[in-house]
């Protein structure tokens, strides 16, 4: 299917003229789904693992070609121990679960985030499916772990820093593709539509650089509520989004493209 093939088939009515090729999506809201039933923050987590199950199935349905989901911030490290090992302990029976389903729908894995500072076992898991998964071509799935975008930046900044100082790199040479090129999610599009659960409306630090010109849609649902009509539901609101890359509508109607790389 082409990406710009309108999705007929929903069985809710909804009907796409366009699908995300990269939807990323900020999974928001497990805890006051657990509150809200008087059940520990963990029992939100764990819910919310069984939805991340059957958005990664649909969108590989819709044909999104790169999905990247916000697990676990920079930030969150700051959170009581007993929740950051229960989301670790949940991330490694995630990645044993879905091996299987990734293999058979040819989904390859990807990770962002400083990786380092993540269990052994944890990061022995992600790097074994990575391999295992690394021919698929269907989808790129990627989880953002222990990720910040400052963070990322930094990190990117600390390499573009060792090449000039070891002379294989100029200052004039510095362009928004090279820094494309050092950044976690290298050889990735930039997400088209970010979608954020549970009603809040901010980007907590998740690929500030990548979502210059994303869409953003921002549902109250909180995510372990988070399902397939729901899904279509923010697809349905993207597709109707006229994207104008700074362009006026009349240009973009005409079938002008901005050429966004206006510093290269
Ligand atoms: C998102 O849900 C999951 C992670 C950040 C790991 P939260 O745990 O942030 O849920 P709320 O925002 O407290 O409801
Ligand atoms: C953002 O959610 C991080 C993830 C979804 C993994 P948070 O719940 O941590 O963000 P804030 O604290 O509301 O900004
Ligand atoms: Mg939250």
């Amino acid at each position: 299917m082409l990406i710009s093939d309108p999705v007929h088939d929903l069985e809710d009515g909804f009907e796409f003229m366009h699908v995300p090729t990269h939807l990323a999506i900020i999974m928001d809201g497990n805890g006051r789904w657990a509150r809200q039933r008087n059940l520990p923050r963990i029992a939100g987590h764990r819910r919310g693992v069984r939805v991340v199950r059957d958005v990664v199935q649909e969108c590989h349905r819709l044909g999104v070609r790169f999905l990247t989901l916000y697990a676990f911030s920079s930030e969150n490290w700051g959170r009581p121990d007993d929740e950051v090992s229960g989301l670790m302990d949940l991330l490694a029976s995630y990645l044993k679960s879905e091996l299987e389903l990734m293999l058979k729908n040819r989904i390859s894995l990807r990770v962002i985030g400083e990786l380092d500072r993540l269990p052994k076992n944890v990061r022995m898991m992600l790097e074994e499916t990575v391999e295992k998964t690394s021919d698929n071509r269907d989808m790129v799935l990627t989880l953002a772990l222990s990720y910040g975008a400052r963070n990322e930046l930094v990190r990117a900044m600390r390499r573009m820093a060792g090449l000039v100082q070891a002379g294989m790199l100029a200052p004039g040479e510095v362009t928004e593709d090279l820094v494309d090129n050092l950044l976690d999610t290298r050889d990735m599009p930039d997400p088209d539509l970010l979608i954020r659960t549970s009603g809040e409306m901010r980007v907590s630090n998740f690929l500030l650089w990548q979502l210059a010109y994303a869409e953003m849609v921002f549902t109250p649902v909180l995510w372990p509520d988070f399902d397939r009509g729901e899904l279509h539901r923010c697809l349905n609101e993207f597709s109707q989004r006229e994207r104008r890359f700074g362009l006026t509508d009349d240009q973009v109607r005409n079938g002008m493209t901005a050429d966004r790389r206006v510093n290269d």
